[in-house]
């Protein structure tokens, strides 16, 4: 494999400013390892330090792969920098990434396209929140989340709707909008989608995890949560979690990878929760599992993104690009 390996200059940007700055180091430690396995030229860059900017420029990487998740990075800003420097880059677009990043906007797309999604109110800083409405329309048992954020942080269930104010208050620590969701009991499943044009679904991942649900620690912490490859949800199902992944991938106009995190309802119907354009991209973390599942390891996994990366971009920023 190495011989034919066109050697490219990889500037893996790391770290940066958003809660998830631990996880972001993790990953790019992870996929510079990775990517000099395959024999790239590899240069890291911590995109909270500064000056990084003009780092970049100096480095002038025949790629960059972003390894920031949340925002100032997943969320479209470091996409719209690196399109002003003309360097390319691992993943989704500008208006793709921004998108994935507000699940209230993801929503919108979802529900443009006919994709199920749990039933949710949008709660603005400083708006009025009608308890009774919300409970009325959601069930007493809800998902208090803020819109852009990720890892679960900020998150809680509202076991009842006694609950709601102090899972509103948390929610507002790191938002200004925030999202009220109705609860679904069931499995919880991850599905990761790889390519541009033509884009595959990886094998559906079950996620188990330790906690009530899958929070930061479930996330993060080994033994708190276990993946199960493929899902123990019958093929018909699987098959509705790979199609929704790929209909959510295509809504968003996202490029080169995504994973979308789904819930199977105890009834079978699968639900969207979220498309993250920057999954974790540690070896593993959930895309990488289920990559080795579909017998692609992890050296080969970040090889073929920074590839992906070069092809020529149809739409790169499009929501809705039409291919
Ligand atoms: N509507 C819901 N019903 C049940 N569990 C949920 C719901 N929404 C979120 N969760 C739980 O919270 C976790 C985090 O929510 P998610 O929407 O994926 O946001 P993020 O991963 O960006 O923090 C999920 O993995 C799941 O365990
Ligand atoms: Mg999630």
């Amino acid at each position: 494999m190495t011989e034919e390996v066109q050697k490219l200059r990889v500037a893996v940007l790391m770290g940066g400013r958003s809660a998830e700055r631990e996880v972001s180091l993790n990953t790019g430690q992870q996929v510079t390892r990775a990517l000099e396995t395959v024999g790239h030229d590899v240069v890291q860059i911590d995109s909270g330090a500064e000056g990084f900017i003009g780092e970049l420029e100096t480095t002038r990487p025949d790629v960059v792969f972003i390894c920031l998740h949340g925002r100032f990075g997943e969320d479209g800003t470091v996409q719209g920098l690196l399109e002003l420097l003309e360097l390319p880059y691992v993943g989704s677009g500008v208006l793709a990434s921004a998108l994935a990043m507000d699940k209230v906007m993801s929503k919108h797309f979802f529900a443009n396209e006919g994709l199920p999604t749990p039933a949710y109110v949008h709660v603005r800083r400083g708006a009025g929140f009608d308890i009774e409405d919300a409970t009325h329309l959601l069930g007493p048992k809800t998902v208090v989340k803020p819109a852009n954020e990720g890892s679960a942080i900020g998150v809680t269930i509202a076991h009842d709707p006694g609950e709601l104010p102090a899972a509103l208050e948390e929610a507002f620590r790191f938002d200004d909008s925030v999202l009220v969701e109705r609860f679904i009991s069931g499995v919880e499943v991850t599905v990761g989608v790889i390519g541009n044009e033509e884009p595959i679904a990886l094998p559906t991942l079950e996620i188990v995890p330790e906690h009530e649900f899958y929070d930061y620690e479930s996330k993060y912490v080994p033994g708190m949560s276990r993946h199960i490859i493929p899902a123990r949800v019958g093929e018909t199902i699987r098959a509705e979690c790979e199609r929704l992944a790929l209909a959510a991938h295509h809504a968003l106009g996202c490029r080169g990878m995504s994973r979308a995190d789904l819930i199977v309802a105890e009834g079978g119907r699968v639900e969207l929760l979220e498309v993250n354009t920057i999954p974790g991209m540690t070896s593993t973390s959930l895309l990488p599992d289920a990559a080795r599942a579909a017998g692609i390891e992890f050296p080969e996994l970040c090889d073929r993104l920074v590839r992906l990366a070069l092809e020529p971009a149809g739409s790169r920023s499009g929501a809705g690009s039409g291919r």
